[in-house]
């Protein structure tokens, strides 16, 4: 079996070559093998294992629940399609508590396959990302909603609106790129605020949910093919109906073994 699809590997200064020539990142979350394969066949240079493995796979009702187990598992599932693909990995919640865990956490999940590992807020896990850094593991920061923290937030909100999001936006994205993220995820970004950012940084911004302003999008792979229909995500337009799709593929299959020769 051909377990590698063809290409040069995509780097981290690839990925912020990009941003420099003006080429828009395109990046997409799997959670296993057969997804990291296709993606990467169809030539996207980025690809998240994502704790929204929480939802779209395990059945969770948000990310707080998906331990390091679970990641390191669907890490090592993703890593073994040997994407041309950067391969990055979400530390999951409570994972990066401390400098200590963070380094930890974060070596775990390379050793498993990640290229790059992804956590969530600014300039309150600083000292958590100079270590991973520090430990020579590239950095993708992530600002705006932070689903870690839907709980205390009570739901999903845009932030930048008001003055002190839109300062404590800037001001954290500023402090990530100074220590040395190599990208941001910006998550329901008032899309004024994402532009701002995308112009004021030299890392790629990536948005979801913030507008056409950032350097690069990223989506969860199955809100955009539509095999969730039991989520209605506003900022996806669904490019299939894969829920559909395989329901009526089962269903003929079902018919055609209940009537064979019909
Ligand atoms: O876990 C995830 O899928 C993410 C996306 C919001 C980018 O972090």
């Amino acid at each position: 079996m051909q377990t590698q699809s063809k290409g040069p590997k995509i780097t981290v200064d690839a990925i912020k070559t990009m941003k420099q020539r003006g080429e828009k990142i395109p990046a997409l979350t799997a959670y296993d093998f057969p997804m990291t394969r296709l993606l990467d066949d169809a030539g996207i240079p980025l690809i998240l294992v994502g704790d929204s493995l929480a939802m779209v796979v395990l059945g969770y009702p948000n990310t707080t629940q998906v331990t390091m187990s679970d990641m390191l598992h669907h890490v090592r599932a993703a890593a073994r399609a040997h994407p041309k693909a950067l391969l990055a990995a979400d530390m999951p919640y409570r994972s990066y508590d401390t400098v200590d865990d963070a380094v930890r956490n974060a070596r775990l999940l390379a050793e498993a396959g990640a290229e790059a590992v992804k956590a969530e807020g600014g300039r309150s896990i600083l000292p958590q990302v100079r270590a991973i850094l520090g430990s020579g593991i590239p950095f993708i920061g992530h600002l705006g909603m932070l689903p870690q923290h839907v709980l205390e937030e009570g739901g999903y909100h845009i932030k930048g609106k008001i003055d002190s999001e839109h300062e404590a936006l800037l001001a954290d994205a500023d402090a990530l790129a100074e220590v040395g993220a190599f990208a941001i995820v910006l998550e329901l970004v008032t899309s004024r605020v994402a532009s701002e950012i995308t112009k004021r940084i030299s890392i790629p911004t990536i948005g979801i949910g913030s507008g056409s302003g950032c350097d690069g999008q990223i989506l969860v792979t199955p809100d955009l093919l539509g095999m969730l229909p039991w989520f209605h995500v506003k900022h996806v337009k669904p490019t299939l109906n894969a829920a559909e799709q395989i329901k009526t593929a089962v269903t003929e299959w079902k018919q055609l073994i209940r009537a064979p020769g019909k």
